[in-house]
């Protein structure tokens, strides 16, 4: 192990980063950047092209460091899982999404794992990324990893790691984000600790792979039931009479013991929406019902039904139907300033609609096109002409490219999921 740290310390060390997704390419540009050969293996041979080609996919990668790192051979990119045999530390970034059923499938880690078992030699660190449940990487990946014979801790290395990024944030990048290390022995921490030491401000070592796997879930946890927490409040101060965003901000205001959060048209994305579930479906296999979970799952799951609710009794108050109104959504990415529609809230909601008979478009400068397995739709130029022809506007996502006054004038009824018309008068909006 003490080689494998020299030869990092040094740089000399070759990286890999399995899976040059979100999570996968920033990391990889990052290692490159601070002077280490990395290698990015993926299964999508488009990935592979358009890194080789220098074109940066996601948002949060530079295209200029892409291919600075590309041309200057710092940053090599395969669908062939062979290059596994030249690398030193390998980094598993690849998906861990739900199955139908809302039990995790973890299918990706397994296929990648017994890639790198086929090549696995001794000296080399093998750090898992991917967000899963607690007891992945010691119950699962070092028993399947073992059978290549070589032994953990002694013959190589293996760690956990949460990857926390959030895309779109500008303040905290992959840099100056502290990372959680957790090793299966502590020279597996070491040399994981030793790896991330190059690339990021701030690394924590934990006791094992499992609180580093908990930490992760206890994150996003937290988020998932404040946000439910924060959308039944919403939802209260409707039947109250009273503006839950003056609530909320007001609350704020407080310097210790409260954190705000706001409320929403339900969660989006890879994460909160997922992760959860991760920890819940764990305790099910031991007898215990995640009760938090379950409940800010429900509560998160109906906030689009609430939305199109209020988008019905908003034209019904102007006598006027779901059926057959036209409907405009404003962003259909699942938050803020990010082309990510995975999991968005704006899905449900322009599903429900349709099934009520509207007639829906949507328009959304970061996602010209939305395709799912039951819907096809092609983002729509943002008018004067469009915001007056439409019955209704729903602002879903809150992209900061949006004029708001201007549309805030010109739409005849807006229902403003996120506060973006905060100020602009109460005429033809309603809030959540
Ligand atoms: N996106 C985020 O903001 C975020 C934040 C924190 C944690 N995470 C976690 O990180 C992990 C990766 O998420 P992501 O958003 O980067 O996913 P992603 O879908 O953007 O990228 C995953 C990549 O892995 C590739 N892949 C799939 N199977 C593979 C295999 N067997 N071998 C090689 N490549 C393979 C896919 O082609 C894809 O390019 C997930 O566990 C996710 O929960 C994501």
């Amino acid at each position: 192990m003490d080689e494998l740290i020299q030869k990092i310390k040094e740089r000399s060390a070759r990286v890999g980063i399995i899976g040059l997704g979100y999570v996968g390419l920033p990391l990889a540009v990052e290692f490159a950047r601070v002077g280490f050969r990395v290698t990015g293996i993926d299964t999508d041979p488009d990935k592979v092209q358009k890194v080789l080609a220098g074109s940066s996919y996601v948002g949060d990668v530079s295209e200029v460091e892409l291919r600075v790192a590309v041309r200057d051979g710092r940053l090599q990119a395969t669908s062939d899982y062979a290059a596994l045999e030249e690398l030193d530390c390998v980094s598993i970034c690849v998906p861990t999404p739900l199955r139908k059923t809302k039990d995790p499938d973890i299918s990706y880690i397994l296929a990648a794992t017994a890639e790198i078992k086929r090549r696995l030699r001794p000296g080399q660190l093998i750090v898992l990324e991917s967000t899963t449940f607690p007891g992945t990487t010691d119950e699962i990946l070092r028993p399947e990893l073992e059978q290549s014979g070589l032994k953990v801790g002694v013959d190589f290395s293996l760690a956990y790691s949460p990857e926390r990024m959030d895309p779109g944030n500008r303040q905290y990048t992959t840099r100056n984000t502290p990372k959680i290390i957790g090793g299966i022995t502590p020279s597996c921490t070491a040399a994981a600790f030793a790896l991330y030491e190059q690339v990021i401000e701030r690394v924590i070592p934990v006791s094992s792979t499992r609180a580093a796997e908990m930490v992760k879930l206890l994150e996003n946890t937290f988020r998932a039931v404040n946000i439910a927490l924060v959308n039944e409040i919403a939802m209260m101060c409707d039947r109250l009479e009273i503006d839950t965003w003056e609530v909320i901000d007001a609350a704020a205001t407080k310097p210790f013991g409260f954190m705000p959060f706001y409320p929403g048209p339900g969660l989006g994305g890879h994460c909160i929406p997922v992760d959860p579930h991760y920890l819940s479906w764990k305790l099910k296999t031991l007898d215990y019902t995640a009760r938090f979970i379950q409940l800010a799952s429900e509560i998160n799951a109906a906030m689009p039904h609430y939305v199109v609710d209020k988008v019905a009794d908003a034209l019904n108050a102007q006598e006027k139907s779901i059926k057959n109104a036209a409907i405009l959504v404003l962003g259909i990415a699942y938050k803020r300033d990010v082309d990510d529609v995975r999991e968005s809230p704006a899905i449900d909601i322009i599903k429900s609609l349709l099934a009520k008979g509207a007639r829906v478009s949507y328009s959304d400068p970061l996602v010209p096109v939305l395709v799912t397995d039951d819907l096809a739709l092609t983002s729509v130029e943002l008018t004067e002409d469009l915001l007056a022809s439409v019955d209704c506007v729903i602002i879903v996502t809150d992209h900061s490219a949006y004029p708001w006054n201007w549309i805030a004038e010109r739409a005849r009824l807006i229902v403003d999921t996120r506060n973006a018309l905060r100020g602009y008068g109460p005429d033809n909006v309603i809030r959540l």
